[in-house]
């Protein structure tokens, strides 16, 4: 294989946490530095392809190379993919806030006395399973889930709710560090079955993963 071996084709990556806005100064959001979803954005960039980054709040560069499209919430993370569209490659690794605030408040929410203040949540929508089934879905859809618990249940579960192909499994549980670390321990679950990587640097990690696409897209075009 080429140094390019995605040389032609376009990708969407999306990075980070979400915000989601309780008033004007506060804001509900996950714990993502984003070192995963930008190195796997270079890495396929790296590899030829045209690369829009859809990027929640990280205080990381912009990776070179790469459009980036920078957004807070979730509403917006899917409004952009959506915008990016038609593209032969997804891979979904924000960590996307599953709720928003139902009724964001304009002004900041007074301490009253009274105690705290309601806070009534709204479902996100899920960008992975929306893209997954969509009219122009990616050729190639690829998803993350991060647990703590029935590690590979859950993947499987996910691969199969959130039409994707590959989904990357790996464990969050505190002990390992993974959130906002310099590695990842991934368990890779495809329909054929799990394919056990080693503890790799998330850079690492993006590259094998762009093999991995690279190959995927070569046998299903026959060359
Ligand atoms: O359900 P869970 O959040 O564990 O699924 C993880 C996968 O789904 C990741 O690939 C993540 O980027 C994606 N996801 C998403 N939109 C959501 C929730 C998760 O794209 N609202």
């Amino acid at each position: 294989p080429s140094g390019r071996p995605l040389e032609g084709l376009t990708a969407i990556v999306t990075s980070g946490p979400t915000h989601e806005p309780i008033d004007p100064v506060r804001y509900i959001a996950n714990r993502s530095s984003g070192r995963q979803g930008h190195a796997i954005a270079a890495a396929l960039a790296e590899a030829g392809a045209l690369v829009t980054l859809v990027s929640g709040p990280v205080s990381l560069p912009d990776p070179k190379g790469v459009l980036v499209v920078h957004v807070e919430t979730a509403a917006d993370m899917l409004a952009a993919v959506e915008a990016a569209l038609p593209a032969d490659i997804a891979v979904f690794v924000a960590a996307v806030a599953d709720w928003r605030v139902a009724a964001e408040s304009d002004r900041k929410i007074k301490k009253t006395g009274d105690g705290p203040p309601p806070l009534a949540l709204a479902e996100n929508p899920d960008i992975l399973a929306t893209i997954g089934h969509h009219d122009q879905r990616p050729g190639l859809v690829v998803g993350f889930a991060a647990e703590t618990d029935d590690l590979l249940a859950n993947a499987r579960k996910k691969l199969a709710n959130k039409g994707a192909d590959a989904i990357l499994a790996n464990d969050v549980s505190p002990s390992g560090g993974v959130m906002g670390g310099a590695e990842n321990t991934i368990r890779l679950v495809t329909a054929d079955g799990v394919e056990d990587w080693p503890k790799l640097a998330k850079e690492a990690a993006a590259k094998r993963l762009t093999a991995w696409i690279a190959a995927k897209l070569a046998g299903r075009a026959g060359t």
